[in-house]
């Protein structure tokens, strides 16, 4: 096996996804939020782009039977049902209900990564289950974190490290150099990632908006054990 991440889902190309399991990652927040709803009963996720596509879908469904969610500049969309706090996403909200969300950038990798069959969505809440996962599957593995702007963001390659260390402690892989760096800087701040993560940009930029509790609710390691595939446009749990 071995095992490739990617900083940003810029650099992704189409040939590099065929018959490896990709696990994309956007701790802060958009797989934390899309977890989040399917845990709490959510019958699946639509990821989309734009938000003109998130209307349109929406059209298309019965009224009562889908909720808009997601983000720009961090903030919830005009019109939209939800923000992008995962702490929205409670059952009493989503039971039962298909979730329409469109963000800056984790939605994107998603639908970036979607020309794979083996897509699952990671963020801290669940990195136990997704090292499971890859364990399991025992495929080549391409970890694609979201990033910020088309940026290396550091709360995305700590949750890559996350799932790297609980990987190591099945088996053994080779990998490349991105994947080590991410895995020793997990390392160096396992005790406390906040020690590391608190310097992050997208971080900072949340926080200073008000997200403070989104902050703590998607930096909670292993949270969830469950696995969210993607799989014909929609993410359900496996
Ligand atoms: C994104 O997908 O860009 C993020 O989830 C942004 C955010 O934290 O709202």
């Amino acid at each position: 096996m071995f095992l490739e991440t990617y900083e940003t889902h810029n650099a992704v190309i189409d040939k590099k996804l065929k018959d490896k399991v990709v696990v994309v990652i956007d701790t802060l927040r958009a797989t934390s939020v899309i977890t989040t709803a399917l845990v709490n009963g959510a019958r699946e996720v639509i990821p989309v782009s734009e938000i003109e596509d998130a209307i349109e879908m929406s059209n298309r469904l019965e009224k009562g039977s889908f909720l808009l969610g997601g983000e720009r500049n961090a903030v919830k969309i005009d019109g939209f049902d939800l923000s992008n706090s995962p702490l929205e996403y409670m059952s009493d909200v989503v039971k039962g209900k298909t979730i329409i969300i469109t963000t800056t950038n984790g939605t994107r990798a998603l639908k970036k990564a979607s020309s794979s069959d083996d897509v699952v969505v990671g963020c801290l809440l669940n990195v136990s289950a997704v090292a499971d996962y890859i364990y399991s599957q025992n495929k080549d593995t391409l970890i694609i974190c979201a990033g910020t702007e088309g940026k290396f963001s550091i709360d995305d390659v700590i949750t890559a490290g996350a799932i790297i260390n609980r990987l190591r402690s099945k088996t053994s892989f080779e990998s490349d150099d991105l994947s080590k760096a991410c895995y020793f800087l997990y390392k160096s701040f396992e005790n406390n990632i906040m020690d590391i993560m608190k310097y992050g940009y997208h971080l900072n930029r949340i926080e200073k908006l008000g997200f403070h509790d989104d902050i703590k609710f998607c930096t909670t390691i292993d949270m969830f054990s469950v696995v969210p595939k993607y799989r014909d446009g929609v993410v359900k749990l496996i």
